[in-house]
């Protein structure tokens, strides 16, 4: 263990962290100001703004001596015996003069800035700066530089820490942006007919502690203040990033990563960053309604789950097909409601959506080819009501030679998922009651088709394809006419008040030794479910798309 003494105050660090004297002091809350260092990032010790009064205590006499310059503290290790002064009138001089120099060149253009509001220039120089400009006033300069299709750089907004040139060649290893031109004419560039291109680029605006980099999908769309976020999980691949879901008056306008060393570390990939568009797409089913005839007609929500449950418990057999894109709390629902209509009902894993192949950088991010966030979950539940897990084509086969009543499909894809030939075998079932998002081949032959909801309007949780379980609240509200799934589920099994996603995972807990490991709260980086479930490989699904 390591003693550290941060202004004046002792910590204590575990030797198998190595700390620099920014993530030292952090643990000690206390604020560094830092614009070049980044966690997931080698040290580049450009900016200057994290200089701090170093030394070392004897361990001896205690004495404690001085270097006499100031430090870069991202480029100062922590070890036993450092002492380190952050707040001291020669270093908030240093951070002054620091935020004086940067600003020389750069705009005073926040009001259109698309940063103001989350921009470190803006914050540290109300905190640290001076509160004068000693310099001339200089033109306002915009010029604007297409770096490629996602990203926009405001040239002269830059404060040239590299963070985003070092993504690009640590990260991705595609190396796109660099920077040409020498002093204060540095500038961030692509080199002509190779544009910032790659998978996770988005990445870089998130990076840019100014407002250098522009994410075109979100420019000018919202000021970032009027936004609120919920911590979420990407459903885009079975990787399931942890996300930070951000809103304004329940329209989603932004997806972030979220910190999760155990998952994503501080990225996200441009499908999962770009892929929310479907959650107020036009075409959403939004309003539940029954077949009559050749046409359907609406059914009014108050009266659908004991009219369902009515025709459910005439016809007979039942199977249900649990989507992968279900929370696990929804899928054991489903199962259990299933299995109390009918104690012999077949459950089986709905599509598993699969395209190419998994995309590792050097970086080490993966996005995966499985295009869904839960198979692995709902694998488990099956697994816990049958002993093993059937996929779709399994239960196609099966319903070539038996009859069933009645079939519940949950779909839940963003995406064409099901074909005309399987949509029409599932159909010979007496009785289909389809949940999706969007009209398909199935639910145009359904008895039943209830509108169902987007990743950003569900609690509940998701098992990656490394067997964490990570769990999300609601970010908005469904839109009039849809019914989470989780709640239509409640409501069947009758269960008291409002549908509870925590309430169901703890009782799975208790009750399923798959899930035993998320007993309690569940941390935000999500708790680890290895060991627990079956060997991955051993139920993979079918690719559909
Ligand atoms: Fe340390 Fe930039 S953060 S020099």
């Amino acid at each position: 263990m390591a003693t550290v003494t941060i202004d004046g105050q002792q910590i204590e660090i575990p030797d198998e962290l190595r700390l620099n004297a920014v993530q030292a002091a952090a643990r000690a809350g206390i604020e560094v100001p830092h614009y070049c260092w980044h966690p997931g990032l080698s040290v580049a010790g450009s900016c200057r703004m994290c200089l701090i009064e170093a030394g070392s205590r004897d361990p001896q006499t205690g004495e404690i001596s001085m270097i006499p310059k100031l430090v870069p503290g991202c480029q100062t290790p922590a070890k036993d015996g450092s002492v380190f002064v952050t707040n001291s009138e020669k270093v908030q001089h240093a951070r002054a003069m620091v935020e004086e120099d940067l600003l020389l060149n750069h705009p005073i253009d926040c009001p259109i800035c698309d940063k103001a509001g989350e921009c470190l220039l803006q914050d540290y120089h109300f905190q640290y700066g001076q509160d004068e400009r000693r310099a001339d006033v200089r033109p306002f300069t915009s010029r604007r530089r297409d770096v490629g299709p996602t990203v926009t750089l405001f040239v002269d907004r830059c404060i040239n820490c590299s963070r985003c040139v070092r993504f690009t060649r640590e990260i991705t290893g595609t190396a796109e942006l660099m920077m040409v031109g020498r002093g204060s004419h540095t500038e961030i560039d692509v080199v002509p007919g190779f544009p910032l291109d790659n998978n996770l680029s988005g990445n870089v605006v998130d990076l840019c502690p100014v407002g250098a980099l522009g994410d075109k999908d979100f420019l000018y769309k919202q000021r970032v203040w009027f936004m609120n976020r919920h911590a979420g999980v990407c459903t885009g691949c079975s990787t399931g990033c942890s996300i930070w879901t951000e809103e304004n008056q329940d329209r989603v306008y932004r997806i972030k990563p979220r910190e999760n060393l155990e998952v994503n570390k501080w990225w996200i990939c441009n499908a999962g960053r770009y892929g929310y568009p479907h959650v107020h797409s036009d075409k959403r089913l939004l309003a539940p309604s029954r077949r009559k005839g050749d046409s359907t007609e609406t059914v009014d929500w108050s009266s659908l789950a004991t009219e369902l449950d009515g025709r459910l418990r005439e016809a007979g057999r039942l199977a249900a097909v649990l989507s992968p894109h279900l929370t696990v709390e929804e899928a054991y629902l489903l199962a259990t409601y299933a299995r109390q209509l009918d104690p012999e009902a077949r459950l089986a894993l709905g599509p598993v959506p699969v395209i190419g192949t998994d995309e590792t950088f050097p970086g080490g991010f993966t996005i995966a080819a499985e295009k869904c966030p839960n198979r692995r979950g709902v694998e488990a539940v099956l697994e816990h009501f049958t002993g093993s897990v059937t996929t779709l084509e399994g239960l196609l086969d099966e319903l070539e030679n038996s009859t069933m009543g009645s079939i519940w499909v949950s779909a839940g894809y963003k995406s064409d998922w099901i074909d005309e030939p399987t949509a029409a075998r599932l159909a010979k079932a007496d009785l289909l009651v389809v949940q999706d998002m969007f009209a398909s081949p199935l639910s145009e032959r359904a008895g039943y088709v209830l509108p169902g909801a987007a990743f950003a309007e569900r609690d509940g949780s998701y098992v990656n394809r490394h067997d964490r379980l990570q769990s999300a609240a609601r970010a908005i509200r469904p839109p009039g006419g849809v019914r989470v799934e989780g709640g239509l589920y409640w409501r069947l099994l009758e269960r008291d008040g409002l549908y509870d996603a925590p309430a169901v995972l703890q009782e799975m807990a208790a009750t399923i030794t798959q899930f035993a490991a998320a007993a309690g709260e569940i941390p935000e980086v999500g708790v680890d479910l290895k060991g627990n479930l079956l060997a991955d490989g051993t139920t993979a699904g079918e690719a559909t798309v």
